[in-house]
């Protein structure tokens, strides 16, 4: 099959994967994207505070069984619900139904900030049969003590942590604010990560200048955000041994050929489903066909990475030389 592909060792038919987002917890969603076309599914996230909350309530079921004291049970937290009202339990349900429910692989997704007890999860989400866990490192570096080394330190030791936790693939979800992401790249390989998805898009709030008050929520993307994955793909593709996922800024099918010829093995979308329907699929995926056609390519592997730094032959132009350039060139 001419786009079938490999990523983190999985076999897809294609090299579309629909990336996490809330719609991505409804059983009927998940089939209405492998009827479109989608080779793979990330599931929502669940999240360290999610694990944490629960393991409170449980120390203090123990606790209230040891003492008997129903005072204790006034401080019992509220129970561990998520941004999308799942809490842990139902998570597990949720990768058993959709595995039930789907011959592709389905990605289960944890999300946290430090290396503590939550990463062990991954073990229960492995028996409940997910395909892949895809780890959400999510934290911004506010603490003025904290180094660039520590940060990458950070992302090293989760990963070490949940490995050891898990058998199955690994991909690490990352954020493009860390200061030498190739070395990292190859520590996070060498340390059980068998791919990596580029990149979280992070926290960008507004001010309301009415209320001063701090304005949340998700943006979904555009496809003027796709340049620094892009280019970051293209300096990663082929130099580390891990698969490399592209996710923020798929719109058409333009923006998948681009990631596949910078070196992504899959092509990720969450705004452009969650904007058009799943039915988006099948345009992206029909375009590439089409694409691939009008150019006499017979598969996906012979375009991959055509544009990488590794097969550039103008390897300055991903340098500081483009950079002087594009300033000498002016607004285009
Ligand atoms: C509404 C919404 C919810 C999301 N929830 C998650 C999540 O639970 N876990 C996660 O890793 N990423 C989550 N993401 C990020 C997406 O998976 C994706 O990486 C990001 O939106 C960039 O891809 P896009 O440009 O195709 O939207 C969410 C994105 C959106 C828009």
């Amino acid at each position: 099959m001419p786009l079938a592909t490999k990523y983190l060792g999985l076999s897809l038919k294609n090299p579309l994967v629909a990336s996490a987002s809330p719609a991505n917890a409804q059983i009927d969603h998940l089939r209405r994207l492998e009827d479109a076309g989608a080779a793979a599914v990330v599931l929502p996230s669940l999240f360290q505070e999610q694990l944490e909350a629960e393991d409170a309530i449980d120390a203090l079921i123990l606790n209230k069984t040891a003492y008997n004291s129903p005072e204790a049970m006034s401080y019992f937290p509220e129970a561990a619900e998520g941004p999308y009202g799942v809490g842990p339990d139902v998570y597990l349900d949720l990768i058993r139904r959709a595995k039930e429910s789907l011959s592709i692989p389905v990605i289960a997704s944890l999300n946290g900030a430090s290396e503590a007890g939550w990463v062990t999860y991954a073990q229960s989400m492995q028996q409940a049969g997910a395909s892949a866990i895809e780890l959400n490192i999510y934290f911004v570096p506010i603490d003025m003590a904290l180094t660039g080394q520590d940060v990458e330190d950070r992302y090293v030791n989760i990963v070490r942590a949940t490995r050891r936790a898990v058998s199955i693939p690994l991909a690490v979800k990352l954020s493009p604010y860390v200061s030498a992401l190739p070395n990292l790249a190859q520590r996070l390989h060498a340390e059980g990560a068998d791919g990596l998805v580029l990149f979280n898009r992070l926290l960008q709030p507004d001010f309301d200048l009415m209320t001063l008050q701090m304005v949340e929520g998700v943006h979904l993307s555009t496809p003027d955000e796709i340049s620094l994955p892009l280019s970051w793909i293209a300096i990663l593709a082929g130099r580390t041994g891990a698969s490399l996922a592209a996710s923020t800024g798929v719109e058409s099918d333009d923006d998948v050929v681009k990631y596949l010829l910078a070196g992504a093995d899959v092509v990720m979308t969450t705004s452009a489903l969650l904007r058009h329907g799943p039915r988006h699929l099948r345009q992206l995926l029909g375009g590439l066909k089409v694409w691939m056609e009008l150019r006499n390519f017979n598969s996906v592997s012979e375009l991959r990475g055509l544009m990488s730094w590794a097969r550039s032959r103008h390897k300055e132009l991903y340098g500081r030389p483009s950079y002087i350039k594009m300033l000498e060139t002016g607004v285009v």
